[in-house]
């Protein structure tokens, strides 16, 4: 089997991408699949003996079933917790979508069956004044799994993403609704409504979690078809 390139993008920033990823990287360790994952670009990171470390890197590293080193997982770590292309500029970094597919490359030559790779806020995240972090899925052919942070103006998030992904000819793997806040109005009608809206499966249906983490979150996912039948 080659290795399957999955791209998890949010309708936004805080959506619950990290958490989702962890999940599927749970969920598909357990089926015995060996797993990795990347953060291409992270944007709000510690400064550490070792270097810059994020939160979502070290998070994703901990959850893939192969061993990656940290800069494998996460080859730009920026200091700033704001757009990564202007965390970039102040910090002399150079953000080049080219740079970061051939370093996604690179893990074909390992003994990987699937990856995920976590995206940055949501789809279209400029990396510099030409190209997107979009870029870096559309160059590994990803399928893209949406998560939806759901909370009022959702939907309209949802749908745009959506058509943005579809435009760019990569296929929608599936979509996650993810339960952020504790007291959504009209729950059921806002699920039934992202059926409605998508062809594509829904790959699960979040609540709230007391405790937020790649195990709790995973009986509430289903891995992508994709994954399975190959
Ligand atoms: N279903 C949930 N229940 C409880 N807490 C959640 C849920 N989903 C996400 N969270 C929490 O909300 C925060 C944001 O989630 P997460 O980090 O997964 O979002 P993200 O889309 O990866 O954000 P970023 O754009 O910063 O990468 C985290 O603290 C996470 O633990
Ligand atoms: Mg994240």
């Amino acid at each position: 089997m080659s290795l399957q390139w999955f791209f998890v993008t949010g309708t936004d920033t805080d959506a619950g991408k990290t958490l989702v990823t962890s999940g599927l990287l749970a969920l598909a360790n357990g089926s015995g699949l060996r797993t990795a994952a990347v953060k291409p670009v992270a944007a709000g990171s510690m400064n550490s003996a070792a270097g810059f470390r994020n939160q979502d890197a070290l998070l994703l590293q901990n959850h893939c079933s192969y061993r990656l080193s940290y800069d494998q997982v996460n080859p730009v770590a920026l200091a700033l917790p704001v757009a990564p292309h202007i965390a970039a500029a102040r910090e002399q970094v150079e953000l080049s979508a080219v740079k970061l597919i051939e370093h996604c490359r690179e893990f074909d030559h390992l003994l990987i069956d699937v990856c995920f790779i976590e995206g940055a806020g949501g789809w279209r995240v400029p990396l510099n004044r030409n190209q997107m972090l979009s870029d870096v899925a559309i160059g590994l052919r990803c399928k893209v799994i949406l998560v939806v942070g759901m909370r009022l103006g959702c939907l309209n998030h949802a749908v745009l993403t959506a058509e943005a992904i579809r435009r760019d000819g990569l296929c929608i793997a599936g979509w996650v609704a993810n339960f952020l806040e504790t007291e959504m109005p009209m729950v059921e009608e806002n699920i039934a409504t992202l059926r409605d809206l998508f062809d594509e499966p829904c790959l699960g249906i979040v609540p709230r979690l007391m405790k937020p983490t790649g195990q709790s979150v995973a009986p509430y996912l289903i891995l992508p078809e994709q994954i399975n039948s190959s």
